[in-house]
Order: C-alpha cells, then structure tokens, then sequence
C-alpha cells in the first residue's frame, strides 16, 4: 500500500534542496506525493528560524493540524528543518500532536523514523548535536547530508537545479541562529560534487546553482591539496549538459582575485553576485560581527565592477538592529544608492533567543520605525531597479526560458503563444511571448519595456542591440578611478 506525502518547505534554497532529499528517499520507500494535504497520511513541515515570523506562522499551521490529527489519528505529522533543531523538545510542549522532530542534519534518518512512529513506538526525534556538545569532530559528523539522492520531480523545473557544496556556518553573525541549526561549516568533496553535477546533467539539468551559507568562502583539504569554489568552477565548467552555474551566498571578506577571474573566464558561470552588506554603518557591522567595515565592501564593489563590469551584485539588509540610529539607518540608504544592487532583499531585525545579539543588545528600534526603515530602503532599492532595467532597452539578453509567467498560469497547449519568463545570466528576470516548446532553451530576447522588477521583451531570430549590456554606476567608478591613483 503506497502511503502519501505532503510537504510544505519555508526558508532558504537550503531547505529547498532539503525537500527534495526528503521526497527522493520517501518515494523510494513506497510514498506517492500530494498537494493537498487533506489526501495526506503523512505530513511533513520543513521549517526555517531565521525571524520570529517564520516560525509563528509554522506554528499556526500545527495549530490548524491539531483537527487533522483528531480525525484521522494514524496521520503522522513531522517538524523538519531548522526549527526542529533550535527547538527540539519544545514542540512537542506546544504541539503534542507532532510526531516526529528531524533537524536538516539529521534527514537521512527521515523515512525509518516515520515508519518507527507509525508502528507505535511513539514520538522520534532525530537532531545534531550542539556546538557545544562534545568533540569538534563529532559535532560535526552530527550534521550530515544525504545529497546525491536526487528527485528530478520536486524541482521547480527540470532543468535547474541546487547543489550543496558546504553545509553549516563558522561565522557567527551575532543576530544570527544559523551556525546552531546547521553547525559547523563544512565543505563537501570536489569528487561528490562533480559526480553529484554530472547526475544532475545527465537528468538534464542545464543550470546548477552551488549552495552554501558563505559560498565563496568553500574549502577542501586533501592529500596537501585545498580545493576552493574556483576550482570547483572550472571542473564543473567542463560538463557536457550544464549550461549555467551560479552560486550564493557569498561573504563580502572572501570575495578573493582567483573567484572573481573564474567568473570573468568561464562562459557558463553566471555575472550575478549575492554579497550580503546587511548595513552601511560601521558601528552596526561591528555589533553583527560581519568581520568587514563599509570601506572593506566597497573596495570588494570596485573590484567586481572592474572585473565583471557587466555583472550584477545584490545584497541582504537588516534594518533596525539593536540601537541602530537614524542616521546609521541613512548610511544603509547611501550604499544602496552608492552599490547600485541588482536587488536587496530587506529584512526588519527579529531578535533570536540564544544568539549572542539577543544577549548583548536590547532589540529597542520600535517595530514601527523598523516598518519606516524597511520600507524606504524597498522604494529606493526599486527605483534603482527601474532604473537600471530601463538601461537594457533596445538591447538584447540571453534568456534561459524557465517557464509560463504567472500570468499565463497553465494555459496554451504545445503551439499556442502564452507569456513565459526566464532568467538572463547576470539573474534578471525578464518574460516576453513565446511558446512551450521554447521552455529550457537559451533565447535571445530584445527588451523592450520594464518594471523595477522584471525585463519585458520579445524573442528576436535577429539580435538588433549590444550584445552584453554593462551598467557602470558613476560613483563606483570615480571611487575605483581614485583608488588606483
Ligand atoms: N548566509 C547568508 C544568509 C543567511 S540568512 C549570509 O550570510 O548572507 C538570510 C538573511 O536573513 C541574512 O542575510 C540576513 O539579512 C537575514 N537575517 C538573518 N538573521 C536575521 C535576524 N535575526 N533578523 C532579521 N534578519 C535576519
Ligand atoms: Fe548567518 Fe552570518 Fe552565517 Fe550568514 S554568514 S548564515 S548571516 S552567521
Ligand atoms: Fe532558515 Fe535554516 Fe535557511 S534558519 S534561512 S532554513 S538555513
């Protein structure tokens, strides 16, 4: 008898990625996947604690699942993820109807844990250890992952995919709970990533986006032989398939000479950075512990700029951190207005219990003045957006095809024309008419309208622009002038 799953993933592409190990081993023991999970006998909630509402709304959803469970009380229902590691015992307190806890180090665990639950043995937990909590080398082997189980199904498209090269954090950011759900940073084999890359291709996968907490920061001994992310670049360069690799995120300190040649060198590797800035204040960076200063990151801009000028560089922002002055707020506006990102996800800071901020610092911006915050640094960052979007018109960008927008929903058979969107290698999104067969293809497209957000176009057989469009920013560039005085 098959049994039937419904997952629902919140948080990072991490999770994601998670996910997609979770279903591969369950559809290997028999599970058919489900999108509602009313047709469900097993539940399962891949959770994410990076703010406070993150984990409320995963805990409204168990309060609704309480019902669920009455009616139908052999459904198990599991908490993965990095709210299961941070809160362990805790959810069965709130949730008594929980089944099964699962850190994301401890998933490979997942299917024999259900099946224990399910026969009777009562509630499982499967968790890593703490950093503290015995031998480094333990400690780290507590956090495993069971990669290269794939499940081609469980992504958004075919023909993307993620692939972890470094699991856990070191860095320790004071605000952040990161390096406790996920643990030590550890870097996986080039060996298994490059057989991991080329299953993925042989799945027809074309673009691979790597993934690890600080990315750039990817490191490997062996043998008297340290592997770094542009080595692993180039032999992923080499397979025959992968189209596109991208990478996130990256940590400003380590955004070293050798990286930034492979992605100027290598044609499949994409000219999009993540560099999480977080705030344009000096003093702010020192309390988050970032380990760089303002002028650190901009020396980091001038030599991205001068080396992949056409690239595009996005960043993270917290706004209201503990004792975050308006004026230090401003300087988070000036380098939004300095950097030119591609776009900046902004987040208002939720303070996490156990994280050495929530120790050392009150959480005393008003929510209200967090709001404000947020909110003017989302106008500008989207008037920049516009801006820089309106200066691809008339030019023309590759455009791998992902699929119908949003707008076209599931309309239009093989033939018909329906709007698709794609990404260009630099991660602009951009959707012009076309049809279904072109969905995973490479095509031109020449824009011709946009939004702060997205490119409009039209594919072209004849491209009528430049061919790379660069954006300079006037103040990056009077700024990398200066310092090579
Ligand atoms: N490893 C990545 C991102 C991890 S979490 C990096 O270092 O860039 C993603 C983003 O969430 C962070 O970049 C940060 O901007 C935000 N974030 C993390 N902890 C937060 C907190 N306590 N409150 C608000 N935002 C937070
Ligand atoms: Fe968190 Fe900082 Fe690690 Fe990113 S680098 S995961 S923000 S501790
Ligand atoms: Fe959230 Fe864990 Fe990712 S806390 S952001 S799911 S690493």
């Amino acid at each position: 008898m098959p049994h039937f799953l419904y997952i629902k993933t919140v948080g990072c592409q991490m999770n994601v990625l998670d996910s997609e190990m979770v279903v591969a081993s369950l559809r290997g023991r028999d599970y058919e996947l489900v999108d509602d999970p009313r047709n469900a006998d097993t539940i399962l909630l891949n959770t994410c604690s990076v703010r406070q509402h993150a984990e409320d709304k995963i805990y409204s959803i168990l309060g609704r699942l309480r019902r669920y469970k009455q009616k139908g009380p052999r459904k198990i229902i599991g908490v993965l993820g990095c709210m299961a590691q941070k809160d362990q015992q805790l959810i069965f307190e709130r949730a008594p109807h929980v089944d099964l806890v699962v850190g994301p180090g401890q998933l490979q665990q997942i299917a024999d844990l259900i099946e224990k639950a399910r026969s009777g043995a009562g509630r499982q937990m499967g968790l890593s250890l703490g950093r503290r909590d015995g031998p480094a080398r333990e400690i780290r082997r507590s956090h495993e992952t069971f990669d290269p189980l794939r499940d081609s199904a469980m992504r958004p498209t075919p023909f993307q995919a993620y692939l972890r090269i470094q699991i856990g954090c070191d860095k320790f950011c004071t605000y952040c709970v990161v390096p406790t759900t996920r643990g030590p940073e550890q870097g996986r084999s080039p060996e298994e990533i490059v057989a991991e890359a080329r299953i993925l291709a042989d799945q027809g996968c074309k673009e691979i986006t790597l993934l690890g907490q600080t990315v750039n920061s990817y490191k490997y001994a062996s043998g008297g032989k340290t592997t770094r992310l542009a080595d692993l670049l180039y032999a992923l360069d080499g397979i025959d398939g992968v189209e596109r690799l991208k990478f996130v995120t990256n940590y400003p300190k380590d955004m070293n000479a050798d990286l930034l040649e492979a992605a100027r060198d290598l044609p499949k590797c994409s000219s999009y950075l993540h560099v999480p800035l977080q705030s344009g204040s000096n003093r702010i960076l020192r309390h988050m512990k970032r380990g760089y200063t303002v002028e650190d990151y901009r020396e980091m801009m001038c030599r991205v700029r001068e080396m992949l000028p056409g690239a595009a560089v996005s960043s993270d922002f917290i706004v209201g951190f503990c004792g975050e002055t308006e004026d230090e707020f401003q300087q988070s506006v000036e380098m939004v207005r300095e950097c030119r990102f591609k776009n900046s996800f902004i987040f208002k800071y939720s303070e996490r219990p156990g994280t050495k901020a929530a120790d050392l610092f009150p959480d005393d911006v008003p929510d209200d003045v967090k709001r404000r915050r947020n909110n003017e640094l989302l106008a500008l960052q989207a008037a920049i957006g516009e801006e820089d979007n309106r200066r691809f018109i008339r030019s023309t960008v590759e455009v791998l095809v992902e699929g119908p927008s949003k707008k076209a929903g599931k309309q239009g058979s093989e033939g018909d024309t329906l709007q698709l969107t794609g990404r260009t290698i630099c991660d602009r999104i951009v959707v012009f008419d076309g049809t279904r067969r072109q969905i995973g293809e490479i095509v031109p497209v020449t824009i011709r309208d946009c939004t702060a957000h997205t490119l409009i176009g039209e594919v072209v057989a004849e491209r009528d622009g430049p061919d790379l469009f660069s954006i300079e920013t006037p103040a990056l560039r009077r700024q990398c002038e200066e310092s090579r005085l």
